[in-house]
């Protein structure tokens, strides 16, 4: 048999899913392909349905059915349910089970690339934003045990609600933005979550970073384009950067694994990204 994966969305522009997931499929000698699905709303519980055929063996989700599509699952991890939003569905014969891999997938970019920052949790961190992301990224670096997840976002609100998911080990403030760039200096590990700086806004930055230790690490989970101001600007003061293409490479991986039950070598995938969106 061969398998169907796909990306249900709308609309969706140049998806690196099908790139990825395809050499996965290749690399793992699995027969199948994984295409791109741009449906409207109204279309949107029909390929659902469709969805459940045994051919496919799961499929992702994105903007703007991360939320929608949950009433059409019949299962929904935990993680998921924290977030309140799926990007990852598996079809367990006919059953479909809803995941969500960017928490999981940005702290296994993070500890592939800096494992010893990873084993302290007395590093303390910074999140910027409090988006779908930022929530999906605050609730695992809690649950591994981090003590200190502070969030610097423009909205309040929104950190105070990210902030109820701490365990028990975590302790979070909720900053202001100015607050997040005055008080820089504090922290081990520094992650940008908004979308300020993305393609076309490049020159756009969330906070200055003149006063970040210089032993300090940071992520941007933006990666398009691959170097944004913020990563230049942090570079250039000295700290470690972590790029945001590698969450996207093992967010896939993750999900991948959710499909076929093992992970799928990532070989030589994470350089030729980088290549493919530097252009
Ligand atoms: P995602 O799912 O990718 O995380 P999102 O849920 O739309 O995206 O979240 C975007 C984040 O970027 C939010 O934290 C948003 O701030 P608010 O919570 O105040 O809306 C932040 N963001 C986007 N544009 C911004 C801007 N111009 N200035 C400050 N924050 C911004």
């Amino acid at each position: 048999m061969e398998f169907k994966l796909g990306l249900i969305g709308y609309p969706i522009k140049h998806s690196l899913s099908p790139w990825i997931h395809n050499q996965f499929l290749e690399s793992a000698k699995i027969k199948g392909e994984y295409s791109i699905y741009e449906v409207r709303e109204d279309s949107l519980f029909n390929q659902i349905e469709m969805m459940k055929e045994k051919e496919y063996r799961g499929f992702n989700v994105t903007i703007p059915y991360k939320q929608k599509v949950i009433p059409f699952l019949d299962e929904i991890d935990d993680t998921a349910k924290v977030i309140g939003a799926v990007n990852t569905v598996l079809n367990d014969n006919g059953r479909l089970i809803g995941f969500n891999t960017d928490g999981t997938g940005y702290f296994r970019a993070l500890q592939q690339y800096y494992p010893e920052l990873v084993e302290d949790k007395d590093n303390s961190i910074l999140i910027i934003g409090a988006g779908g992301a930022a929530r999906g990224i605050y609730y695992v670096l809690s649950q591994a045990g981090f003590k200190t997840i502070d969030i610097a976002n423009r909205t309040s609100g929104k950190a105070e609600s990210i902030q109820e998911l701490a365990s028990r080990n975590t302790n979070t403030n909720v900053l202001s933005l100015n607050q997040g760039e005055k008080n820089i200096h504090q922290y081990d590990v520094i992650i940008q979550t908004t979308n300020i700086g993305m393609k076309p806004d490049v020159l756009h930055s969330p906070l200055k970073l003149n006063n970040i230790r210089d032993s300090a690490i940071v992520s941007d989970i933006i990666y398009q384009p691959i170097w944004t101001s913020f990563l230049r600007e942090a570079h250039i003061n000295g700290a470690s950067i972590h790029h945001g293409h590698t969450m996207l490479l093992y967010q896939a991986q993750y999900a991948f694994e959710i499909w076929f039950g093992f992970k799928p070598e990532l070989r030589d995938m994470e350089q030729q990204l980088k290549q493919l969106l530097e252009g």
